[in-house]
């Protein structure tokens, strides 16, 4: 491993002010709440998605206090097609978290911020670096592949002694004076040079101001870094969903269990099987269900493949509830109706739908006016 370059955060700093991302919309603050929800939001998703969101929620929950009093569906409605929809039920527990424990104000450390939910270390180090000019490091995974090749740090990432000694690493290369200022700086800097030229493939040394003292360069591999050895496994798994419509446009649609696929969604019933969902629908009306062509969606961990099968039934039609799967168990849930309910063309858009969900709805919508 290469040794510390002592200039490495101020080529950073540097750099960022003149070449990086300066005009995102949460940037220019230092209102802990928004650089909270930015960061949040960006967990695994990428800038360009997170844009409209991001003013969205901003613009309906303009503090903390205002996204605390907000009822989880309407927060769920608003994340809609953001995916990983844990992040938003951890949003809105940690506002009423802050206004419950916190007198409605933000921790000012790391240390604190770390306790709150959906808050890791490196969440919690990027709002205090940006906010409060703390000297804390993040360790998202664009910053990770720029230190392991910076370092040419070979250890595997995927144990976490190793992950440990890259935190005190990425510790001892923050910058050491003027942190107001340097902080947020160097902190977007690590951001903006693994988003934009220590990318995983091709990276641009060209144009990166710590290539001279590069350790990953040196070597002429830097695509060798980060090493890890441990790969995702990934599954897939056919689900049959049932699209149940009326004439007037009215969607038959449950509520997700929690813990499981889009947990706490509002969704089209899914089965495991053509055979599982027809036993749910009246006798009198199989003979109206429609195939529509399988696609699929990509979830972290697995592939879903997704059959959609949809039928006109009249208004008010029962679902056969014992075919229906089962509803979750216990966990508070108790007072969410997971069989299912018919819910009118105005209001099902407001409700939060995973994203291919919404969009097979809309299709829908399109091709029957
Ligand atoms: N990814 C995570 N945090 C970010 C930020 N503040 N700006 C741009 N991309 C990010």
């Amino acid at each position: 491993m290469k040794p510390m370059d002592p200039e490495f955060a101020m080529r950073v700093v540097r750099w960022q002010r003149s070449h990086g991302r300066n005009h995102l919309p949460w940037q220019g603050t230092q209102d802990p709440y928004a650089v909270w929800l930015s960061e949040i939001m960006l967990q695994q998703t990428q800038v360009g998605a997170v844009r409209e969101y991001f003013a969205r929620f901003m613009q309906r929950f303009p503090d903390v206090g205002a996204l605390a009093q907000a009822p989880l569906d309407e927060v769920l409605g608003l994340w809609s097609g953001l995916g990983y929809y844990s992040r938003a039920r951890n949003l809105h527990r940690c506002a009423r978290e802050i206004m419950d424990q916190h007198g409605g104000q933000f921790p000012r450390s790391a240390e604190l911020l770390q306790t709150l939910p959906g808050i890791g270390r490196s969440t919690a180090g990027a709002i205090a670096a940006f906010c409060f000019g703390e000297r804390v490091a993040i360790l998202d995974g664009n910053v990770r592949r720029v230190l392991a090749r910076s370092l040419a740090f070979d250890a595997d990432l995927s144990k976490s002694a190793n992950e440990r000694t890259l935190w005190d690493l990425a510790t001892g290369l923050l910058p050491r004076s003027a942190l107001r200022t340097s902080m947020p700086a160097y902190t977007q800097g690590m951001m903006d040079l693994g988003a934009t030229v220590c990318v995983a493939r091709n990276p641009q040394c060209l144009v990166c101001p710590v290539a001279d003292t590069c350790g990953a360069r040196r070597e002429g591999a830097p695509e060798k870094y980060p090493v890890k050895t441990r790969k995702l496994k990934r599954s897939a798994q056919s689900l049959w969903l049932l699209h149940l419509h009326t004439a007037d446009g009215a969607v038959w649609l449950q509520r997700r269990p929690v813990p499981g696929v889009w947990a706490g969604l509002y969704c089209l019933p899914l089965f495991d099987s053509f055979e599982a969902l027809q036993a749910a629908v009246p006798l009198r009306h199989r003979t109206r269900l429609q195939d529509a062509p399988a696609f699929v969606h990509v979830l972290t961990h697995k592939d879903l493949h997704l059959h959609p099968v949809s039928a006109r039934v009249p208004a008010g039609t029962p679902l056969c509830a014992q075919a229906l799967p089962a509803p979750a168990q216990g966990k508070g849930e108790a007072d969410i109706e997971h069989r299912g309910e018919w819910i009118a063309p105005e209001q099902w858009p407001q409700l939060g739908l995973p994203a291919p969900i919404r969009r097979l709805l809309q299709t829908a919508v399109r091709h029957s006016a």
